[in-house]
Formats: C-alpha cells, sequence, structure tokens
C-alpha cells in the first residue's frame, strides 16, 4: 500500500507581535521600568515621576504603589522598606509633646475593616515581592495593629521570614488613659523574597557597631528628632538612625532601596548617605514635597556623607 503523505502547503502563520518599549520609571534606568502602555490607564495618568537625580541615584513617584509596582519588570530591587499604613486612625487620642491630640495621621491611615485591610496587606505584599531580586529582603514596620497580619500574609506568599526586630522607643510619650501598659515599641519584620533566597546580611558590620558582640534583636533608638523633621512634619515619620541599620545590615553600596510608603523618605535620606540607589512612592504630594526637600538637603551635605559613611550604625 503507498505511503499517505500530506502534501498540503504548510501555512506561515503570521502573528502580530506587540512590541513592549520600557517606559522610564526612571526613564533611563534598566533597573526600574514599567511597560510604555502602562503609564497611563486610557486618560488616567497612573503615575508620576515627581523629582529625579542622577547622582545619587533617586527617584520619587507619585502614585497607588500597588497599581506602580505591579507594571514594573521583576527582580529589580535589592531591598524594600515599607512602613504602611497601621490603619490606627479610628477618632482616638494619643499624646505628642506633652499634649492630647487627635490619632487621626490621614485619610489614607483609615481602617477598611480586617477583611479588607488584609486584602491591601496582601496585595502589596505580593507586588514587592515580585520587584524583589532572588536574593533580595523587605523590611516591614508596624505596630500590633497590622503586624500579625503583614506576618501572615508573608507566610501565605510564601516569603521567609528572618527575624523580627523588636524596636524599643526610650522617648515614647506616656499613655493618657491610664488603662494599658505604656506603648513603647514597634515591630519590624523582615523576610527574604522565598525560601530559596539567599539573603544578604552584613553580620561582622553589625557585630562592630555592638561593641563587638552579636546584635540582638531588641534596637532602641529614639523617635526622630526635631531636626529630622526641619522640612515639614510628616504623622509617622521614622528616625534615620533605624533605617541606616537597616540598609547597613541587609544591602551593599550601590543597590536599589524601595520604599513603597515613602512619605517623608527617611528611607532615601538614608540610602543617600550611605551610597544607595532610592525609589520612593507616595499617593500624597505633600509628602513627597518633604521627602524632596530633605533628599535635596542630604545630597548638598558632601562632607556629611562621608562622616555618615565611616561612622558605624
Ligand atoms: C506610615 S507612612 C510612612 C512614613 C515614612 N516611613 C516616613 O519616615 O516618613 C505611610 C505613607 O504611605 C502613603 N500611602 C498610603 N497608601 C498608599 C498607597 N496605596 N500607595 C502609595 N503610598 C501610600 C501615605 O501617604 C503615607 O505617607
Amino acid at each position: 500500500m503507498p505511503k499517505r503523505t500530506n502534501n498540503k502547503p504548510k501555512l506561515k502563520i503570521k502573528t502580530k507581535q506587540k512590541k513592549v518599549k520600557t517606559y522610564g520609571l526612571p526613564e533611563d534606568s534598566s533597573e526600574f521600568s514599567i511597560a510604555d502602555e502602562t503609564a497611563t490607564y486610557g486618560k488616567q495618568q497612573l503615575f508620576k515621576t515627581y523629582y529625579k537625580n542622577e547622582e545619587p541615584y533617586i527617584r520619587l513617584l507619585k502614585g497607588d504603589c500597588v497599581e506602580i509596582l505591579n507594571k514594573v519588570g521583576e527582580n529589580r530591587v535589592d531591598m524594600i522598606f515599607a512602613d504602611p499604613p497601621y490603619f490606627l486612625s479610628n477618632g482616638g487620642i494619643t499624646c505628642h509633646a506633652g499634649k492630647m491630640v487627635s490619632v487621626n495621621k490621614g485619610k489614607w491611615d483609615k481602617s477598611k475593616g480586617a477583611k479588607e485591610n488584609h486584602e491591601f496587606t496582601k496585595k502589596w505584599l505580593e507586588a514587592c515581592q515580585k520587584v524583589l531580586k532572588p536574593n533580595g529582603t523587605i523590611w516591614v514596620s508596624g505596630t500590633t495593629h497590622i503586624i500579625y497580619a503583614v506576618g501572615f500574609a508573608m507566610q501565605e506568599l510564601g516569603y521567609k521570614i528572618l527575624n523580627d526586630i523588636i524596636w524599643y522607643k526610650r522617648n515614647a510619650p506616656p499613655n493618657l488613659s491610664c488603662r494599658y501598659f505604656t506603648h513603647s515599641t514597634e515591630i519590624v519584620l523582615w523576610a527574604a523574597k522565598n525560601e530559596k533566597s539567599k539573603h544578604y546580611f552584613d553580620y561582622k558590620l553589625m557585630k562592630k557597631t555592638n561593641n563587638d558582640k552579636q546584635m540582638r534583636n531588641v534596637w532602641e533608638m529614639s523617635a526622630p528628632q526635631a531636626e529630622e523633621k526641619k522640612f515639614g512634619k510628616h504623622p509617622t515619620q521614622k528616625p534615620v538612625e533605624l533605617l541606616k541599620r537597616i540598609i547597613q545590615a541587609s544591602t551593599k553600596k550601590d543597590d536599589l532601596v524601595l520604599d513603597p510608603f515613602c512619605g517623608s523618605s527617611t528611607t532615601g535620606v538614608a540610602a543617600v548617605l550611605l551610597n544607595r540607589k532610592y525609589v520612593g512612592i507616595d499617593l500624597e504630594e505633600e509628602y513627597l514635597d518633604v521627602s524632596r526637600k530633605r533628599l535635596e538637603d542630604t545630597i548638598n551635605k558632601p562632607a556629611l556623607h562621608k562622616v555618615a559613611n565611616k561612622q558605624s550604625v
């Protein structure tokens, strides 16, 4: 029996391949870029580059961090510090500079209920996990209001939790109601992208800066001093000292540090002082303005850089 052959001419199917240009999140950086067509959603702009500087490398982006990070390519960032909303703006009171004041920080800090808050936490943690390099790490600060949910979301997403740092605030304000112990700590969770990550830790430097003893996970540091707020106040500003230690412990010179909830850019100030690259994202122009002023002030103090680089944490 003759062999049946298929003599049908082979059709060459041309598939239309859309060329995806990368659009600068900084325009000129290959490290942190976004697909061109996603820079805008219809007529609505997804983000705005609020401020940029080449040397040292700094980008401040105005927009929602989840939307922005979801459009950024994978494996771009060496380290993330995230100080997200703690959802404690519930109309209560607190003590500030010896006075009774409202605890409310802003619309961005209002709780939407446990379920919705957790969904948000998971969304931004997922977006961060994607942009982290395989051996990159993330630090997330929080109080009881969110930190357990953050830890649970990290476990759900397959992060590898490395440490829980207890930041003890030696200058914590008193408790006005006298019905609770005085709150004087925050927790900072440190996690690697996943179980396979070979995370970086400058063990030697941490030991050296701790009188040659292994550094423990309880860090005693004051809340930021007035000098750190001279360009405007952010209601939940972190001390530069805390961020310097975090950056020195987990990054190398020239690494790229991202802060998705940058506020007044404490992370950026510490990154510039330590010769790291920095990308900060925030929704509010008011805070980005404080960020810009603080960063420019830091850039314009070269003598301070040298001191900060020689100094330990
Ligand atoms: C806890 S504060 C960060 C303070 C900062 N660590 C500092 O030292 O100034 C949180 C910041 O996240 C911003 N924010 C809240 N939701 C956001 C979102 N979805 N995307 C980007 N920024 C957001 C708020 O405007 C606020 O400035």
